[in-house]
């Protein structure tokens, strides 16, 4: 890494099966930075067990996520990717930054809020502290760019200012991150309450497309997409349905929202939810075949995490250092 190249980190949990929200508000934007920038992504299986995760498909969609960073066009040898509990660093600064992080702050974060509401019975430890560790993810590489989808910007700010807040205590030691949301994909709604996010843990499995849906899937999906009473295709606030289905067909084609509102103007909507379902389908048919090559060679999976990890606790152990020695603990 030369000295003015930036570094730039990202993380997805294997807590469920990806979805298109993931990959245009997160993993599609990844590749944006490779090779201009150092960059380091890494399956967050750690963050994932906040939730109670069968054993099984945690190892099998820990597989299945690396194999779809690279299906997405995430080059091995241009990225270090990575699984977090490889680099036990992570472990490790997670603790020292719980004791940087206050109770309050980490009480106002409406992910805990609202996921401790989904998941009364098992409201741990971990799910409180989840954006420390997150923090310690994003410093530990010295970290200046944090490609995200908006649902993680709370997160990211507390992750700033637990670092400023050490940087001030102990002299700088870690840099302050920014994020970087694309302003089209950064939030992509719910297919069937528009109102909310698309979620890979939403139960209703027609309120999400899958990035692995099969062609037929997503145009079901799509077709029965929730829409207005109306039948105009336009892009306004008060037709989030429309307008979420907007935002995802131009993300694949590329089109922009004038000229989809004049190729579907007094269609209807029937047409419309067609084309958003192929252009969807056929826009992720590529990485749906690269998955597929790669997933079958657990081999070779094994072989690039590995490299990753090692390359990843190299940077890792850097910080480190210096973050023990300034904390006070000897060696
Ligand atoms: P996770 O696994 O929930 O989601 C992975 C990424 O996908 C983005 N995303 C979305 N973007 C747009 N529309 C949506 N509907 C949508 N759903 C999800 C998320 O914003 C995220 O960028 N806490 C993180 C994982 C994490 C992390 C990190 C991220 C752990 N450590 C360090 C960045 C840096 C999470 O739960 O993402």
């Amino acid at each position: 890494m030369n000295n003015n190249q930036k570094t730039v980190f990202s993380g997805v949990q294997p807590s469920g099966n990806l979805t298109i929200g993931n990959y245009l508000g997160a993993i599609k934007n990844f590749s944006r930075f490779s090779g201009e920038y150092k960059t380091f992504y890494s399956v967050v299986d750690m963050h994932a067990i906040t939730v109670r995760q069968i054993p099984a498909d945690l190892r099998r969609r820990t597989y299945e996520t690396l194999a779809l960073y690279i299906a997405c066009g995430l080059d091995e040898e241009k990225n270090t990717l990575f699984v977090q509990s490889h680099v036990k660093e992570h472990a490790e600064l997670g603790w020292i930054l719980d004791c940087y992080t206050m109770f309050g702050e980490l009480s106002r974060m409406t992910q805990f809020k609202d996921k401790s509401a989904k998941n009364a019975q098992n409201i741990n430890a971990g799910l409180f502290t989840y954006p420390a560790l997150m923090a310690a993810d994003i410093l530990l590489y010295q970290t200046d760019v944090v490609p995200v989808g908006i649902d993680q910007k709370q997160h990211l700010e507390l992750a700033r200012d637990v670092a400023m807040r050490f940087n001030q205590i102990y002299s700088d030691t870690f840099t302050i991150p920014e994020g970087y949301m694309n302003p089209d994909t950064m939030k992509i709604m719910s297919l069937s309450d528009p109102t909310a996010k698309m979620s890979k843990s939403d139960p209703n499995q027609n309120s999400v497309v899958y990035i692995l849906d099969s062609k037929d899937d997503i145009i079901r999906k799509f077709k029965k997409a929730v829409t207005d009473s109306e039948s105009e295709v336009r892009y306004a606030e008060d037709k989030p349905g429309v307008s979420n289905l907007m935002t995802i067909y131009k993300a694949f084609t590329g089109k922009s929202f004038e000229e989809i509102e004049n190729e579907f103007r007094g269609s209807g909507y029937g047409d419309f939810k067609l084309a958003v379902g192929e252009a969807c389908a056929d826009g992720l048919s590529h990485v749906r075949e690269e998955f597929q090559r790669l997933i079958a060679d657990k081999a070779h999976l094994e072989a690039i995490m590995k490299r990753g990890a090692d390359e990843a606790r190299y940077y890792a152990n850097k910080t480190m250092s210096k973050v023990r020695r300034k904390i006070g603990f000897i060696g």
